[in-house]
């Protein structure tokens, strides 16, 4: 049995994608897989529940149009692992995820490094968590069009530590664990129309957008630091000077902001939506159970599920 988890952006999602860090937090749910048995298969077939699907692996220049498209990038991004082996395993792999998909959790990022530590496990291979985040990479590409990596980084190493593109992960010392209430909005998140959203404004006004990843560069930088210090108060005010630049950007909807007014006047430190945003998660900082209880049961109250983790 292989195992990767999801994660929450605390800080940073989409200037991330620009070369601007983000801190990111690993959760403990993610994806677990495990090889079934299979003999006589001469390609690699993945399976995914709960969504009850099954594909095969299809090579990046298959012909791909007796598919429906979700079907078709699940296969797609399968084989985009597969062809990163030597010698292409033709082996079935079924993958629980314990995530909603299109959340903002990573959960496809959980998905394809469990993919890929099954693969490793069955085969002998020894990967570095880096290692394996390059391949799950590729899946990502197909099911994302431009991620920055930090989902896979995650879902390969988990705690809670700063990324830059095509830097290692830098782990951060929290003084403290954290207690965050993660609310789903209830509307699919949409990473891949967000991210293309941002690239659109970026072409127009470079200046302006620069501008605002930079508020949000400092917002990661200070982050790290009241994490470190475990100054909870301070983390609950970049949560939401955070979700200010990302409204800027067009990035919440209003139920996502609704939820965040909500979780602020249960009690929680600071929100923000996590993740692509368009819908998705948001995330509220709460200071310990008890009000993180309070802030969980105002969300649901609103109709939303709500969960409370700590990091
Ligand atoms: O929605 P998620 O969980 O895939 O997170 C996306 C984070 C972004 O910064 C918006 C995109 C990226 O690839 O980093």
């Amino acid at each position: 049995m292989a195992r990767a988890g999801g994660k929450v952006i605390l800080f940073g999602e989409h200037g991330v994608v620009y070369g601007r860090p983000a801190l990111a937090a690993g959760l403990s749910t993610g994806a677990t897989a495990e090889l079934l048995s299979a003999p006589g298969l001469t390609t690699a077939r993945l399976t995914v529940d709960p969504w009850g699907v099954t594909v095969d692996a299809l090579a990046p220049d298959a012909s791909t149009h007796a598919l429906a498209a979700s079907t078709n990038q699940l296969a797609l991004a399968f084989g985009a692992i597969v062809a990163a082996y030597e010698q292409p395993p033709a082996l079935h792999v079924k993958v629980k995820m314990e995530l909603p998909s299109g959340a903002g959790l990573g959960g496809s990022a959980a998905l394809s490094v469990a993919i890929v530590r099954a693969f490793d496990e069955a085969l002998g291979i020894a990967r570095s968590p880096s290692e394996a985040a390059d391949i799950a990479l590729r899946a990502e590409r197909v099911f994302h069009g431009n991620p920055s990596g930090v989902d896979t980084a995650m879902a390969a190493a988990g705690g809670v530590a700063v990324y830059r593109k095509g830097q290692p992960l830098q782990p951060v010392q929290a003084k403290q664990r954290i207690t965050l209430v993660v609310g789903h909005s209830g509307e699919p998140g949409m990473t891949k129309e967000t991210v293309a959203s941002v690239a659109r404004q970026h072409a127009q006004r470079p200046e302006k957008v620069e501008q605002i990843f930079a508020g949000m560069e400092a917002i990661v930088n200070n982050g790290k630091r009241a994490l470190e210090r475990g100054d909870l108060v301070s983390l609950g005010q970049l949560m939401e000077l955070n979700q200010k630049l990302l409204v800027t950007l067009v990035l919440s909807t209003p139920r996502l902001e609704e939820m965040c007014t909500v979780a602020v006047k249960a009690g929680a430190l600071g929100s923000k939506l996590t993740g692509g945003g368009g819908g998705g998660c948001m995330i509220a900082l709460v200071s310990d159970a008890e009000s993180g209880k309070a802030v969980q049961e105002a969300l649901q109250k609103l109709g939303r599920e709500a969960f409370v983790t700590m990091v």
